[in-house]
């Protein structure tokens, strides 16, 4: 048979995904490096539809309809170069590389580029929703051109998650879109997951609660605005006995989170675009603060209050679920700022209200607050953050006495909180009437004639610092 599109990269992704589209009826033909996963996937799943098992690259582009369709799941980095260098000169004109790992956006823009000259299409493709997604209906980020859109769209759609109706997939943008809205959605569930391990902190420590308990809350959470993916598996971990010894499973787990790099690339590019995304920061800076075990033994001990549950600690839940809301909004709106950013830069048409659309199913950071989300983009696409829309704003204003109690009690306790404490300064820096940037202009003029503006006429202005006089010029 001829295949209509072939995966190679045949890891749990990828077979995942291969499986997915055969089950959608598509001809599916198949390529790994090594043989025993090509052989594998179809002595285990080959009822599941019809797969093409190929043993070579050369019988693997052979077996696939014009304009060929190849997906890539490998590794991001060197492996998916690897991949390219090798199929590349075996394609033809108007052939698709579909690379749907967790490819860097400079990388894709770059690949995309060269593979263009040769008159191929290299979609850059961000797939979200872990093995479980990736077999009954991810999130699917699309970047690369239209022309190859037209091609693929009807294929990627068929095996995207739906919500009413609508699938999780669209044409985010040219070149390297796709795989930039999915570093973000990444940052964005670096810094979701940080704030929900935050709330049970507060829980644990200020409430007094233990996992089980906690785990409760959390069930409580999920059927309120808080409902999504992160809060249900969250509820489930927190409730799992670890069956060796007996202890809550959160208990024994050594408490250094890792990270694979897509939190670090959302922050360092934030950077670039000089768009604050502290949420996301904090979560990754915490991922690694809790990651260097040297430099906790060596600090740990240092003086601090003793962490003694507050009076009416269980009340407290309550308004730590107005904290976890209103700091989420945060990092949500920070998150949205950068792609909006992003997309202004490299020149692509992002759709904010069509990005929170797709994320609405299939993807880690799935919940109702997406379809929140798209409805403020779609009363106004112009919005210039989330937090004046007036839903979002209306609830941060409720939200905000709980939420500034919250990171009291936190400081006072000594437990740390970073995503809720800088979610909260982001919030009164964005609305304060003065900030106290006017003294580092000041500072700045001072040490290094950098010069500042007024506020009540137009220019540049310096001032004579080291004189006596102190006088003022305009530059
Ligand atoms: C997804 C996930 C997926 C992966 C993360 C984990 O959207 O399906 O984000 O891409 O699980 O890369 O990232 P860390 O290992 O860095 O936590």
């Amino acid at each position: 048979a001829e295949a209509n599109i072939g995966v190679t990269g045949l890891a749990v992704m990828g077979r995942n995904l291969a499986r997915n589209l055969a089950r959608h009826g598509h001809t599916v033909a198949l390529h790994n490096r090594t043989e025993g996963r090509t052989r594998d996937l179809v002595e285990r799943y080959g009822d599941e539809g019809t797969f093409v098992p190929t043993y070579s690259a050369e019988e693997f582009v052979a077996a696939l309809a014009r304009p060929r369709k190849l997906v890539v799941m490998v590794k991001a980095g060197q492996p998916t170069d690897a991949v390219i260098e090798e199929f590349a000169p075996l394609l033809e004109p108007g052939d698709m590389i579909v690379d749907a790992g967790n490819a860097h956006f400079a990388d894709t823009r770059r690949r995309e580029q060269a593979l263009r000259e040769k008159g191929l299409h290299f979609v850059g493709t961000g797939v979200s929703g872990g093995e479980e997604g990736a077999l009954h209906g991810p999130s699917i980020m699309p970047g690369g051109s239209a022309e190859a859109y037209a091609a693929l769209g009807p294929i990627l759609t068929d095996i995207a998650a739906t919500v009413d109706g609508t699938p999780c997939c669209t044409h985010i943008g040219p070149d390297g879109a796709g795989h930039f809205v999915k570093m973000v959605h990444n940052g964005i569930e670096y810094a979701d997951m940080q704030l929900i391990a935050e709330a049970y902190d507060l829980l644990r420590h200020a409430s007094g609660l233990s996992p089980a308990e906690i785990a409760e809350v959390f069930r409580g959470w999920n059927s309120g605005r808080l409902n999504s993916y992160l809060i249900e598996i969250t509820a489930e971990v927190l409730a799992h006995t670890d069956a060796a010894t007996g202890q809550p499973f959160v208990d024994v787990v050594a408490d250094r989170a890792e990270q694979k790099g897509t939190g670090r690339w959302t922050v360092q590019t934030a950077l670039d675009l000089g768009i604050p995304v502290t949420g996301i920061a904090e979560a990754t800076f915490a991922r690694s603060l809790s990651g260097d075990a040297a430099l906790r033994d060596a600090a740990r001990g240092l003086p601090g209050p003793a962490r003694t549950p507050i009076e009416g600690g269980a009340d407290f839940a309550a308004d730590i679920e107005r904290a976890l809301y209103a700091s989420k909004v945060v990092a949500y709106a920070q998150g949205f700022n950068q792609i909006q950013a992003g997309a202004k830069e490299y020149g692509w048409p992002i759709d904010l209200g069509a990005v929170a659309t797709i994320w609405r199913g299939g993807c880690i950071i799935r919940a109702g607050f997406l379809d929140d989300i798209r409805a403020a983009y779609a009363a106004d696409p112009a919005l210039p953050t989330l937090l004046t829309d007036a839903g979002f704003a209306a609830a941060v204003r409720d939200a905000q006495d709980s939420w500034r109690s919250v990171v009291a009690t936190a400081v006072r306790l000594g437990i740390p909180v970073p995503g809720f404490s800088s979610a909260l300064a982001y919030y009164d820096g964005l609305r304060a009437e003065r900030l106290p940037a006017a003294l580092v202009q000041g500072q700045r003029d001072y040490f290094g004639a950098h010069t500042y503006q007024r506020v009540d006429r137009p220019g540049t202005f310096h001032t004579e610092w080291a004189t006596r006089e102190q006088a003022e010029t305009e530059v």
